[in-house]
């Protein structure tokens, strides 16, 4: 039996981070075992809110093809392509745009949502408007079956699928398959300030290739409890940043429950903890920094593998492109 196909991406518009780890590059890990996986760098999804600087895009490109190999994701296993190099993704887009009202585009909860935080809501460009139509066609374009997603990114999966239906019904063939979202239940990584998700624009971010020093120093300056101001005081655990990540790394449960009553009672210090945490996390950590150290010092084997996987995935799209001009009895010759 065929594998099913699983389609994911980043843009690649800062380094990727603990919060990345976490939420999305441990389940690829999983997902390359069994499924056909194809790893997307969305640059042209970038540019939808970088469009006027492209010049962040090529280092963040190679940064993130790093990081994937870093972490263990098989080239052998896993297409890792860039999204520019495949102009039939532009070319569906356009095919797609005429499936969509405007007023559905601008009802897409994700894009009302990051309109109000980007303060795009007067001046929004329309090809920002309508990335979640590019977005349906990366997905459908290779046929994907399975997409993993965080919870905000849900309504892209439901857009998607609207998208496929109406192709559907409109050119009289079942052509394109729903596409199901894989939720992950891990929840977005909080960052180091303990006040919003970790992100590279807040400031807040472990990145992946920070050296240990660097680890070490924003580990220190985690947020707490802030009324733990004596070690003999009794502390907060919830919204105590420490106790948030060593909730989802530290393997040794039961000691780490004695901890948190302890540090509940007073008497344990923010500095032990501190310390406890950098300890296991640099043991996850240094492996990946290792490794990302190596491959980025051979750019010419980065560029290699994006350009072998890219023309692998450009032979699939030209394929399902010529098939789906003829669904739409647009292919002349
Ligand atoms: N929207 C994703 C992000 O911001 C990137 C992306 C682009 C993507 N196209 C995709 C993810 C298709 C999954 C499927 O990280």
């Amino acid at each position: 039996m065929e594998k099913k196909i699983v389609l994911t991406g980043d843009r690649p518009t800062g380094p990727l981070h603990l919060g990345h780890y976490k939420g999305s590059l441990k389940n690829r890990l999983l997902l390359q075992k069994n499924y056909q996986q194809y790893i997307m760098i969305a640059d042209i999804q970038a540019l939808t809110d970088n469009y006027d600087k492209p010049e962040i895009l090529e280092e963040n490109i190679f940064h993130i093809l790093a990081c994937y190999l870093a972490v263990g994701l098989d080239p052998d296993k896993n297409f890792f392509f860039l999204q520019s190099k495949i102009p039939e993704l532009a070319e569906l887009t356009i095919y797609f745009m005429n499936l969509v009202s405007l007023s559905r585009v601008q009802r897409n909860p994700t894009i009302k949502e990051e309109l109000k935080q980007k303060g795009f809501e007067e001046t929004v460009q329309v090809g920002f408007l309508c990335y979640p139509i590019s977005q349906a066609a990366d997905i459908l374009l290779f046929k994907s079956n399975l997409i993993p997603v965080g919870n905000d990114q849900l309504p892209m999966i439901e857009q998607t699928n609207e998208i496929a239906k109406t192709f559907n019904h409109t050119y009289k063939k079942e052509f394109f398959t729903h596409v199901e979202p894989l939720v992950s239940n891990t929840g977005r990584l909080i960052g180091i300030d303990g006040k919003s998700k970790m992100s590279k624009s807040i400031k807040n971010a472990l990145f992946l290739n920070d050296s240990k020093e660097k680890l070490s120093e924003n580990i220190m300056k985690m947020y707490t409890d802030p009324l733990h101001l004596k070690i003999s005081d009794p502390g907060q655990i919830e919204g105590n940043v420490v106790f948030t990540y060593l909730d989802t790394i530290d393997k040794n449960k039961e000691e780490l429950e004695a901890l948190k009553k302890h540090y509940q009672n007073g008497g344990l210090g923010d500095i032990f903890l501190k310390k406890r945490l950098l300890t296991i996390l640099e043991e996850l950590l240094l492996p990946i920094r290792e490794k990302y150290i190596f491959f980025i010092h051979k750019k010419q084997l980065l560029k290699e593998i994006l350009e072998s996987h890219t023309q692998c995935m450009q032979k699939i799209a030209k394929k399902n492109m010529k098939e789906i001009k003829e669904i739409m009895k647009i292919s002349y010759f």
